[in-house]
């Protein structure tokens, strides 16, 4: 036995004494992956996780997903293996303080200026377009949501923005998912101006060189990828998404537009089919902090509970479920 197939029946072997469920997202490292229970976009995590029957979850992703499965379901205890594990996208929108405005991201080269300065808030684009809804990617802190009128997922984005009555919505933070929203609504979109660093490193010329290396491939790519790589793309869609299309679909193979952990399942699933990544360097730091041993920790000791003050919940939950029901 290998020592991380030593580690993954401690998990299973523990998490059947606890009661526990475990949820991963589909950018998890692959041994952790395959310990989970259910295995998910974001608009699946967060439906599972309001529907599970368990007292415990060990979420297995980013610090807003754990929050997000704690306002549907405050009543079970939610565990992050690692407290570390944030999203810089979603800490790019505050509801007040100062902003995460970084772009020394590894590998990643800044084009664009931000639209706002960096002291701009939440609060501040409110004011600025009065009774305009704010559509919040859940991609956001759970007092961001709370300030919000609806959230989105990458799965769901335009149908949310179209089942609001006004004709103009603020979509926060991603200018990207923002731009793919804008391209197919009449309504019109005041964006945010925060990225993704792993999806918003890819450019046209990326798009030219995969093509030229795999002419046969079908390209797959997520909205969080800037415009003019979602124009050269065949399917647009969230990483779930990309599943279903990959088994639908005839072709033989295909380049994904995402963060490479992806791979993983598609490969599982479709031994027969080809999957390339559009670019090797597509990698979440933060999606990859989960490993086998900080959930064991989680697991063994209790720890890094997530729970979000019901002062903020209670409007945060109403964005969320304002969104499950669209
Ligand atoms: P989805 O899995 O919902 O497409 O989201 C991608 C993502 O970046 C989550 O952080
Ligand atoms: Fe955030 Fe991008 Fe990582 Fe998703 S892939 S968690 S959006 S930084």
């Amino acid at each position: 036995m290998t020592d991380l197939s030593i580690l993954q029946e401690k998990i299973l072997r523990l998490k059947e004494e606890r009661g526990a469920i475990i949820l991963s997202h589909n950018y998890q490292r692959e041994e952790v992956q395959d310990i989970a229970d259910f295995i998910g976009d974001s608009l699946e995590l967060s439906r599972t996780a309001s529907e599970l029957k368990c007292d415990i979850i060990v979420f297995c992703g980013v610090n807003f997903m754990a929050e997000s499965a704690s306002i549907l379901s405050p009543e079970k205890t939610v565990l992050l293996p690692e407290l570390g594990a944030n999203c810089p996208m979603a800490d790019m929108i505050t509801v007040s303080g100062p902003r995460n405005a970084m772009t020394n991201f590894p590998g990643y080269k800044y084009t664009g200026g931000y639209k706002f300065p960096v002291g701009f808030t939440l609060r501040d684009i409110k004011e600025r377009y009065p009774g305009a809804p704010v559509v919040a990617y859940v991609n956001t802190t759970a007092d961001v949501k709370a300030e919000s009128d609806v959230c989105c997922t990458s799965a769901n984005g335009v149908r949310v923005v179209e089942s609001l009555a006004s004709d103009k919505v603020i979509c926060i933070p991603d200018r990207n998912l923002a731009a793919w929203i804008a391209k197919n609504t009449n309504k019109e979109i005041i964006a945010w101006d925060g990225f993704c660093h792993v999806h918003d490193r890819v450019t046209r010329d990326d798009v030219i060189v995969a093509k030229r290396e795999y002419p046969d491939a079908v390209l797959v790519a997520h909205p969080e990828c800037r415009l003019e790589v979602l124009d050269m793309a065949d399917h647009v869609t969230s990483t779930s998404g990309m599943l279903r299309f990959a088994k639908s679909s005839s072709a033989a193979s295909f380049i994904i537009g995402t963060e490479i952990g992806l791979l993983h399942r598609l490969r599982k699933e479709n031994p027969s089919k080809n999957f390339y990544p559009l670019r090797k360097d597509m990698l979440c730091p933060s999606m990859k902090k989960t490993t086998l041993q900080s959930v064991l920790r989680a697991l063994e000791t209790m720890t890094n509970v997530v729970k979000v003050p019901e002062d903020i919940r209670i409007p945060a939950k109403k964005s969320l479920d304002r969104m499950l029901s669209v």
